[in-house]
């Protein structure tokens, strides 16, 4: 595995020639987009995405999502847009939404688990359309982390998770909204949020005032978007959620275990007078920052073996959906 430093907001054209040539001979490159780390290959190279899916040990059916550099290339990869995708374009894109549309036949069966519809987005980040760019086709990117693992922020997780599995990575530093896109089905009338992510359904409404929800489902039934599956994003740590009006107790709680030689930790919401306390790790106040840390906090409790994290339940309200959803799918896979 070869790993190589570039900028964030202006990338060496070496590095992403150097990239471009990984990504045009089949390979596999992790790249930083704004959300999380995608573990990249051509799109339209069946052999190429087959690698992505042996590399995550990730099951087939699961469709990936399509990255492109520019709106104005989607018809490339989706056929009959409605104007609402060219609408949602023009507000989101480049930026962390992804469109489930009617998918081109140029698109693989492999890219859409077999499926007739694709999902796409345009990347809000410099390397990652300067790699589309400069590689000439469509990129197909889950995140770069192994089945049911926490998503990457860094490229220290991308390489601490699949290793030699990756032919390069691109270490442009931490990414800045910290989880996935949205994924929003426009085939479906009316459109349907599949997963909540880096644009807020408040956000969604200005623009799509009719958003649906996709329909619950029971396990065992097929799912509309396979990301859904209720155990995902999983840290080796056991998440315990509790109120933010009983810190005091759990704390307590968590002071018995350790004196049980249990190792435990608290994560918690920032607030003035937070009594000090080698437990706690604290988290912004406020949804967009919270989002950032999440996924580097569950992999610091995983890499310092914390048995048990009790993590204060986040607010409702639309702008806490996405870290709700990923906290409840990673306190949903206890080991
Ligand atoms: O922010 C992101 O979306 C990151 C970065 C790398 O772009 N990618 C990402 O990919 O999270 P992945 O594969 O981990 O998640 C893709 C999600 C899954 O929930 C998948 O089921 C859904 O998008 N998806 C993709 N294509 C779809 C389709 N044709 N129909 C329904 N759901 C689809
Ligand atoms: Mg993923």
């Amino acid at each position: 595995m070869e790993r190589l430093a570039v900028d964030p907001l202006a990338p060496s054209p070496d590095v992403i020639a150097r990239a471009a040539e990984v990504i045009r001979r089949g390979g596999l490159v992790a790249m930083p987009t704004e959300t999380v780390y995608g573990l990249a290959a051509d799109a339209l190279d069946e052999t190429a995405v087959k690698r992505v899916f042996t590399a995550k040990g990730r099951p087939s059916f699961n469709p990936l999502i399509v990255h492109l550099a520019d709106a104005a290339d989607l018809p490339r990869v989706a056929r009959d847009i409605p104007p609402i995708a060219m609408e949602l374009a023009a507000h989101f894109w480049p930026g962390p939404l992804t469109m489930v549309l009617h998918r081109q036949p140029l698109v693989p069966d492999i890219v859409t688990g077999g499926s007739d519809t694709v999902g796409v987005r345009v990347p809000a980040h410099a390397v990652a359309r300067a790699l589309i760019r400069a590689a000439g086709t469509p990129l197909a990117a889950p995140s770069a982390n192994l089945f049911m693992r926490v998503s990457p922020t860094t490229a220290d997780h991308v390489a601490a998770g699949l290793g030699d599995a990756v032919d390069l990575i691109l270490d442009a530093g931490p990414t800045t909204i910290g989880i996935e896109s949205t994924v929003v089905d426009l085939t479906t009338s009316p459109p349907r949020q599949l997963r909540p992510g880096g644009t807020s359904r408040d956000a969604l409404r200005v623009i799509l005032p009719e958003l649906g929800d996709a329909p619950e489902y029971n396990d065992g039934e097929v799912r509309p978007s396979p990301g859904m599956i209720a155990r995902h994003y999983a840290p080796g740590t056991t998440l315990k959620p509790f109120d933010a009006d009983r810190l005091g107790e759990t704390l307590i709680e968590a002071q018995a275990m350790v004196a049980r030689g249990i190792r435990v930790a608290l994560v918690v919401r920032a607030r003035p007078q937070l009594p000090a306390n080698p437990l706690l790790r604290v988290m912004p106040a406020d949804a967009v920052g919270y989002a950032r840390e999440l996924y580097n906090v569950l992999h610091l409790l995983d890499d310092e073996s914390i048995a048990v994290a009790f993590v204060e339940s986040p607010p409702s309200g639309d702008a806490w959906e996405a870290v709700r959803d990923r906290l409840v799918r990673a306190g949903n896979a206890t080991p």
